[in-house]
């Protein structure tokens, strides 16, 4: 009994340690900007990027763009000219340890040149690896790219990498560590491209700091569905650590009850999800999270119970979601895209012993991408 309660006492000031170390190492790069400042949504404080890279040209997007913004980060880029490739070093880094990294961009026309159809494309790199393009056809439009990734050194490179249409340019950088059984998938030789805006299904805001301690952002999304959610705490999974607030909300079919009275209104949960698939990346490796929770406390006879399938292939079966409880369900292996379309759809299908509909509170879609050179010398600078 004594040696339980020690344990215990141990362990919640490991997590104490861990959770206090967490916002100390949060890296939060306003680019292009001259001036530290904490940012009213998060409260968290964002600092100029001269300290993390000494090539490029600071500006402000152009007067006219600035009514239409949503955060403070987008005012202000840092254009990069000169040179094929330009890089950002992020630290302090932990060798060895998992980083989610964030990447924004927003034209807003800051060099005065932009032309209806203007388009640009470069590539971003995560020191000598692809990670992905950057796509921008609109001068108003947002673009925000996110890697889960293993640092191979105390510091996190990421580069800008011209390829002959338009300058690269970036508005903001942001690395927040990981605790370490998170997102067990990425490792020292293959790391996750997000593909999809996190999606909380049944949601009502954007969800990330504080409400997730990782920042990791969620995207509301209800369309046409029947919503169910709860008060209640849902206990969340040590290899996700969703949000409750996420997984305090959940969808139904559509026309199914969200009272707790047993029926399967409607056995079949149709979600059509879509991403662009990257030209530069031959064949994609798409890895999916799926999180269940129930938040509808069944009867004792009451059985929810649903198979899933991706594009028509299976992936997950006899899903039986518990309630108040997190179980996610996670690729294994990388899910059928058949066609490589930029189109998919999630079925969810209830058993035939299933008394209630089948539910969904959150979806994230990640592209495994390779690590070709962990043996490159740190010297290089190059990581
Ligand atoms: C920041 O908060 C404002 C006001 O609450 C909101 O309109 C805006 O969408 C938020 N921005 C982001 C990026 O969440
Ligand atoms: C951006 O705007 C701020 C405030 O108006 C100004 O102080 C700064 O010099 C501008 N920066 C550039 C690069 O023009
Ligand atoms: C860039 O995005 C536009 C608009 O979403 C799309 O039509 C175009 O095919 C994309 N280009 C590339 C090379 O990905
Ligand atoms: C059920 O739906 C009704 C009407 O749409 C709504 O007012 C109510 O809050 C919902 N109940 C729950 C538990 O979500
Ligand atoms: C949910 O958890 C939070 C943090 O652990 C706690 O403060 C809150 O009281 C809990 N709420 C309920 C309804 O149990
Ligand atoms: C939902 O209910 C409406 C009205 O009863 C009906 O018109 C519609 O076809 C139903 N949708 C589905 C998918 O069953
Ligand atoms: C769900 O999608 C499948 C496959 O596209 C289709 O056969 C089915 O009719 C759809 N069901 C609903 C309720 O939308
Ligand atoms: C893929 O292409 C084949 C042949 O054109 C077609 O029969 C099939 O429906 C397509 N699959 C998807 C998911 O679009
Ligand atoms: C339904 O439940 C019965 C009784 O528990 C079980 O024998 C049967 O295998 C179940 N059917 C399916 C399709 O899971
Ligand atoms: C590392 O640097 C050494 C000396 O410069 C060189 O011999 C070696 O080939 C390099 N290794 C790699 C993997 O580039």
């Amino acid at each position: 009994m004594k040696k339980r309660c020690f344990h215990l006492l141990v362990l919640s000031i490991a997590l104490l340690a861990v959770h206090s170390q967490n916002l100390g190492d949060y890296v939060s790069v306003d680019c292009g900007n001259s001036i530290s400042y904490t940012d009213k949504n998060t409260s968290l404080v964002f600092s100029p990027d001269d300290k993390y890279i000494d090539t490029g040209v600071n500006y402000n997007i152009s007067s006219s763009y600035v009514s239409q913004i949503v955060q403070g980060t987008y005012l202000t880029l840092r254009s990069f000219p000169v040179g094929n490739r330009n890089c950002y070093t992020l630290k302090p880094a932990m060798q060895n340890r998992r980083y989610l990294i964030r990447a924004t961009f927003f034209y807003g026309n800051y060099d005065g040149k932009y032309a209806t159809n203007d388009k640009f494309l470069f590539d971003l790199h995560m020191g000598v690896n692809f990670w992905r393009t950057v796509n921008i056809s609109d001068a108003s439009q947002a673009v925000e790219y996110e890697a889960i990734i293993v640092a191979l050194a105390d510091f996190v490179s990421v580069c800008l990498v011209n390829k002959g249409s338009g300058t690269p340019f970036i508005s903001s950088l942001e690395m927040r560590p990981l605790k370490s059984s998170l997102y067990p998938t990425v490792t020292a030789s293959s790391f996750f491209d997000l593909s999809l805006r996190r999606v909380d299904l049944g949601g009502s805001k954007i969800t990330r700091y504080p409400d997730d301690p990782y920042d990791r952002i969620w995207y509301p999304r209800c369309n046409m569905w029947t919503l169910v959610k709860t008060k209640l705490n849902v206990t969340t999974d040590g290899f996700y650590e969703v949000p409750n607030v996420v997984l305090q909300t959940a969808i139904l079919p559509i026309n199914s009850t969200n009272s707790t009275v047993p029926q399967v209104a409607d056995p079949t949960l149709n979600i059509s999800l879509y991403w662009p698939v990257d030209p530069s990346v031959q064949k994609p490796s798409y890895y999916a999270n799926l999180h269940f929770a129930d938040v509808q406390q069944l009867p004792p006879n009451g059985l929810r119970e649903f198979n899933v399938f991706w594009n028509g292939y299976l992936f997950a079966d006899k899903v039986r979601p518990s309630y108040l409880l997190n179980e996610p369900y996670s690729s294994q292996s990388p899910f059928q895209n058949p066609n490589g379309s930029d189109s998919h759809m999630l079925t969810l299908t209830s058993t035939q012993n299933a008394t209630v509909p089948p539910l969904l509170n959150a979806i994230e879609v990640f592209n495994l991408l390779p690590v070709k050179t962990a043996m490159t010398n740190l010297s290089d600078g190059m990581l």
